[in-house]
């Protein structure tokens, strides 16, 4: 008679499913609760609102083998340095036009979205601003009236006119730039920023 070997008994594989799935179904809780902690503004990979007071570019970082945000001298948005509470609620008015606006019916940001317009995450960084000294100027005036101020960003496309407000561009503005400065694991891949002037 042929005994079947432990490592092939059916119960040792039913009991080893059990144990794998209730081991990994706690793992996944710790990294859920993990992750929610290290997306908070203010902390290491994600700056505090108040970053968009400060110069914010790329260098490749040998041993991460990738492009890495690095925070910089003082470079106020608009030339009006905020408290962090002024920042925080500018942010998140540019987040709640960009929501409610639907942007992302076209873009991504961080990859979430649609795939018909460039991602948006290092937008604040995109080459196609030419120049750090004009590039806010350049932001407002496109996102107010993007067929007037058309640049090209590589899509061959056009965006729609929204028709945003002052406000709610530079609102918009402010969010782009507190989202280029989050590291982001080097995404997007192969992302190549505004000449840096260094
Ligand atoms: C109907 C689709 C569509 C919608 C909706 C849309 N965009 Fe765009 N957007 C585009 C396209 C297409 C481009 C690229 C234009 C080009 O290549 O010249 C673009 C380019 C941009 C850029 C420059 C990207 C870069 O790489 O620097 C920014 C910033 C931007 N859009 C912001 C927004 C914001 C903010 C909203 C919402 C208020 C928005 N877009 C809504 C289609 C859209």
């Amino acid at each position: 008679m042929t005994t079947t070997p432990w490592w092939a008994s059916e119960d040792m594989w039913r009991k080893a499913a059990i144990w794998i799935t209730a081991v990994m179904f706690v793992v996944l809780i710790f990294l859920s609760f993990h992750s929610m902690s290290e997306i908070v503004a203010g902390t290491k990979r994600v700056p505090a609102y108040s970053v968009i007071n400060k110069r914010i570019y790329y260098r490749f970082d040998e041993d991460r083998n990738m492009q890495v945000p690095v925070i910089g001298d003082d470079a106020p948005l608009f030339g009006k340095t905020l408290s962090e509470e002024d920042a925080a609620a500018l942010v998140s008015y540019g987040k709640k036009v960009i929501q409610g606006r639907n942007c992302m019916n076209c873009h991504t940001l961080l990859g979430n979205g649609a795939y018909y317009a460039p991602d948006l995450t290092k937008a604040w960084l995109d080459p196609a601003w030419g120049a750090e000294a004009v590039r806010e100027s350049l932001m407002l005036a496109f996102l107010k009236d993007p067929e007037t101020n058309a640049r090209t960003f590589g899509t061959g496309r056009k965006m729609a006119n929204l028709e945003l407000t002052d406000e709610e561009a530079s609102a918009v503005v402010a969010y782009l730039k507190w989202m280029s400065s989050i590291d982001t694991n080097g995404f997007p891949y192969n992302f190549k920023a505004l000449p840096q002037g260094e």
